[in-house]
């Protein structure tokens, strides 16, 4: 038990007090711009493998928007990644974080080096931006824009339009456990579910206001195991019903496990429209979400602290084998952008991304895939931006 103990404390997440944020507000232009133009302060993190060629076309189209609708963006870069890593032995200093807190959002491109550890740059950058930043929602769409890219058969646009609001904080996620006998034949190790009614009450509070302004079916669906997980899942759904009975009444509540959840993204995805569950199960089901979407090259994801700093990536990886040469699909890139300037309320923006995108992956795109897409990456940016 002490092996146990001391191996929690060495842990990487467990978390200190966090400070609360300060509220994020824009920093308004000064000087000779126009009053009416709103400024945004973006910190942008290209990071490893493909990242900083998606973001490039990202910014590209951000750019264009912020001219059409009277938007200053200003980007500050940061060299956050595997190279950095490599060079220096750092990973994420603290403070770059404490630099990152002054930005309502950041825009990461990949994260991820062939040449370092696994785990040592996701949980050292990825992981504990989300967790000390509190990024306690991971919001995920899973919208298909043309049929031709949905892997199912007969689902088309209307049939999968949900979204997937995955708890960012917590869960399976915060590192809690240890090993005792370590390397021996006897050994134990033990991974903890960490799941506080705050933790929890928060981000189904978020799932309920989230499904009430989406105002579609106004439907959402706990995802859980009640079935096993017979302790974590008892909270979760507790407080779903006591939530969701006082304050929510307009919302309909609904709860599927998380395996036959993923029975349902395949069979009958248009069951769903908005989603919530923990950090593992919303890991998991988002990557089954991005392929019935198209894939990895269109599917986009914000690491979100409603009051704080929020995170807007793609959720496909670095793609070391497709670095450096045009062929990686930037739309996902391009989709984060749009979820960010959405979040940080500039939502007519935010569609005009969005519907430039659907007609470029309708009319242009031959494949959402990296290398088969008909054009080079910042042919793609460039179709988008043309577009808007
Ligand atoms: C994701 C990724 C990360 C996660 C990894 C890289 C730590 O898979 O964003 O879904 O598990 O959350
Ligand atoms: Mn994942």
């Amino acid at each position: 038990m002490a092996r146990l103990v001391e191996a929690e404390r060495g842990t990487v997440f467990l978390r200190t007090e966090l400070k609360s944020l300060a509220c994020a507000v824009p920093a308004n232009s000064a000087g000779l711009e126009s009053k009416r133009m709103k400024s945004y302060n973006i910190a942008v993190i290209g990071g490893d493998g493909t990242g900083p060629e998606v973001v490039r076309e990202a910014v590209k189209v951000l750019d264009v928007a912020a001219k059409k609708f009277n938007l200053k963006l200003n980007y500050t870069p940061y060299d956050i990644g595997g190279e950095r890593y490599l060079k220096t032995g750092e990973v994420l200093p603290d403070s770059v974080l404490t630099e990152l807190r002054q930005f309502p959002a950041i825009l990461l491109g990949a994260i991820g080096h062939p040449e370092v550890k696994p785990g040592i740059l996701e949980k050292g950058i990825l992981l504990r931006t989300r967790f000390e930043l509190e990024q306690y929602i991971n919001l995920r769409p899973v919208k298909l824009y043309d049929e031709r890219f949905c892997p199912l058969k007969d689902k088309k646009p209307e049939h999968i339009d949900f979204v997937v609001v995955r708890e960012n904080n917590e869960g399976l996620y915060t590192g809690s456990g240890g090993f005792v006998f370590k390397g021996t034949p006897n050994e134990i190790a033990v991974q903890e579910s960490i799941n506080t009614r705050r933790g929890v009450e928060r981000c189904l509070r978020y799932a309920f206001d989230y499904t009430r302004k989406r105002n579609r079916e106004k439907k959402l669906t706990l995802c859980g195991k009640t079935n096993v997980l017979t302790f974590a899942f008892d909270l979760w759904e507790r407080a779903f019903n006591e939530i969701g009975q006082k304050d929510y009444a307009d919302i309909k509540r609904d709860y599927a496990h998380v395996d036959a959840t993923t029975m349902w993204f395949v069979k009958n995805p248009e069951w769903f429209d908005v989603i919530v569950t923990d950090n593992m199960f919303g890991d998991i089901i988002t990557d089954l979400g991005a392929m019935v979407q198209g894939g990895m090259g269109i599917a986009a994801g914000g690491n979100i602290n409603p009051q704080g700093t929020s995170m807007f990536e793609p959720i496909g990886g670095s793609a070391p084998k497709y670095t450096g040469q045009n062929v990686i699909n930037p739309l996902a890139a391009i989709c984060a952008g749009q979820m960010m300037l959405d979040f940080l309320g500039e939502a007519a923006a935010a569609q005009a991304i969005e519907t430039a995108v659907i007609k470029i992956v309708r009319e242009k795109v031959k494949s959402l895939a990296a290398g088969k897409m008909g054009y080079g990456t910042t042919q793609i940016g460039d179709l988008v931006a043309e577009t808007l």
